[in-house]
């Protein structure tokens, strides 16, 4: 194992790092804001509105991330929608990460005890209100933790992006890889850094987490 490339090459993996960041943070806010959406046409009673949510959810966890990035790197500009490779990543991902999310956001408010509705509705709040000051705040407790989540998996599978171009860590590793003949040790490292990534995340999660419990307590 050789890994002195590193004292030439570090400053790639910096730059990568910077990008992935970049890609997951934006993805998961924009995967959120539409993953909201999709959650509360899927908990709606119009049957139309439930059915769009339902099948766009079904059909993009059906169907590969690699596919919706091509579709939307390769696949829209030749309907004259085109978009630079960070913001078609970004795009691609959201479209992908907001399927998920829908379902998290789904699931986190129906994780709420039925009960809490009725005791809310029994003593005169409206359902709106009921909403926004029993059901809410205890689904966020079940939202949270499931979203940070999913920003380790976006920020892993975001190395996906490096297919077309984006010059994120897993793009950065592989230039290293073909610069220095080396096949092994640059891999290696780039596997690292994620996990220095995903692990403090998840990490930092944690502690919030701990945090929201101890408010119960007391
Ligand atoms: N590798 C999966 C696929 O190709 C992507 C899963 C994305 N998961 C997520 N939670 N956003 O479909």
């Amino acid at each position: 194992m050789d890994f002195s490339f590193m004292s030439e090459y570090y400053q790639f993996y910096i730059e990568g790092a910077k990008i992935t960041v970049t890609l997951a943070f934006f993805t998961v806010i924009v995967g959120f804001i539409f993953g909201l959406l999709l959650a509360l046409l899927k908990l709606s009673k119009n049957k139309l509105l439930n059915f769009i949510a339902t099948a766009y959810i079904e059909f993009i966890r059906g169907t590969p991330l690699l596919v919706q990035l091509y579709i939307v790197f390769y696949g829209l500009p030749h309907l004259g929608i085109s978009f630079p490779g960070l913001t078609a990543g970004v795009i691609a991902l959201s479209v992908n990460s907001a399927a998920y999310t829908a379902e998290i956001i789904r699931a986190g408010i129906q994780a709420v005890d039925k009960g809490q509705m009725e005791a809310a509705r029994s003593i005169g709040m409206g359902k709106a209100m009921s909403m926004r000051y029993i059901i809410i705040p205890q689904a966020v407790k079940n939202i949270l933790p499931a979203l940070g989540n999913e920003f380790i998996t976006i920020i892993k599978e975001s190395s996906i992006a490096s297919i077309i171009g984006i010059n994120e860590l897993m793009f950065n590793a592989d230039t290293i890889r073909g610069n220095t003949f080396k096949p092994f040790e640059p891999l290696i490292v780039v596997a690292v850094v994620y996990f220095i990534l995903t692990f403090s995340l998840s990490k930092l999660m944690g502690y919030f987490e701990r945090r929201m419990n101890t408010d119960d307590r007391g």
